[in-house]
């Protein structure tokens, strides 16, 4: 693997999940691979799991880790050509270059502004980083990808799964702020790639790019797409069509015990209790999502071992 900005550049995925579940049960077999490598994390918004994760998985790896919260650092300018006589003080074509010097890997944490959708799915920030870098990039969770996520929800399914093929659904919740599609928009790619009966369930007007869903099955009437699902994905995302906006904010697409029946819960984290999914599902035995977050260590480590292969 080059890089990993998108679950496509996975070249075999599923040798992929399998090695990433082998290598949770050795997580310190290639302990020596990364000895004298470096991986550079950067982080233009906030992060609990990817943060720890991926610098988890690093370590496991044998590499050195350094991380920046890019906003203790010079304010970057990323317009080709800028003047740049007001409140930015170091251009990407620089900053890339430099840090690139420093690190065999770096791995870019950018969301999207959820203003400007044309910007936004240019993805300027990460691919700054691919274009002015001089070495692999991954991309943990830019504005319209979460690869590493997608990777860790297909480890956890084929880990739990107890027919071939299991019925998953993605259940959009309400939340109180408009959040980004990266998230979903990768757990669909990852749906369609895997070998997974797959459906959606959204208010009219949530739909996500649908040069992403494709011809994914949709279905409005959540309390109908639920119905004998083994694995239940809650989350949030605003509006795509009405960029960045909350249409609504029906409470009833709240996952309640009662609604999730024998499925098991997932979700990314953070999770709002109460608002995206009610305490009992939490706290009760068919939710995976701590399950889940222990796999984001490995999902990272298996693709920081096979840029590290191809280093
Ligand atoms: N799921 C996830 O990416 O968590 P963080 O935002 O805490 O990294």
């Amino acid at each position: 693997m080059k890089k990993y900005t998108n679950i496509k550049d996975i070249v075999n995925l599923y040798e992929t999940i399998q090695k990433g579940i082998q290598l949770k049960k050795y997580p310190l077999e290639f302990s020596e691979m990364g000895k004298n490598k470096t991986l550079v994390m950067l982080f233009f918004n906030s992060s609990l799991r990817t943060r720890l994760s991926t610098e988890k998985a690093a370590k496991n790896l044998g590499m050195q880790v350094m991380v920046l919260n890019v906003s203790d650092a010079w304010n970057l300018e990323f317009e080709d050509g800028a003047i740049m006589n007001f409140n930015t003080s170091e251009h990407i074509k620089e900053a890339a270059q430099v840090i690139s010097q420093y690190a065999d890997v770096i791995a870019v944490r950018a969301f999207p502004t959820l203003k400007d959708k044309q910007q936004d799915e240019s993805e300027f920030i990460l691919n700054s980083f691919i274009k002015y870098a001089s070495v692999p990039i991954v991309n943990m969770e830019s504005s319209i990808a979460h690869p590493l996520q997608a990777l860790t929800d297909a480890i956890t399914i084929e880990e739990l799964k107890t027919k071939a093929m299991p019925k998953v659904v993605l259940s959009w919740a309400p939340h109180p702020k408009a959040l980004p599609h990266a998230v979903a928009n990768s757990f669909v790619e990852m749906m369609q790639a895997t070998d997974i009966d797959f459906i959606i369930t959204h208010p009219k007007g949530y739909e996500l790019n649908m040069e992403i869903t494709k011809d994914t099955p949709i279905n409005y009437s959540q309390e109908d797409a639920l119905k004998e699902a083994d694995f239940v994905y809650v989350k949030s995302w605003s509006s795509y069509n009405n960029y960045g906006k909350i249409l609504n904010e029906d409470t009833n697409w709240m996952m309640t015990q009662k609604k999730l029946g024998k499925s098991k819960f997932m979700h990314c984290l953070p999770v709002r209790r109460n608002v995206v999914v009610e305490d009992a599902v939490l706290d009760g035995v068919q939710s995976v999502v701590i399950h889940q977050a222990n796999n984001r260590t490995y999902a990272a480590q298996i693709v920081l071992k096979q840029i590290l292969e191809n280093l």
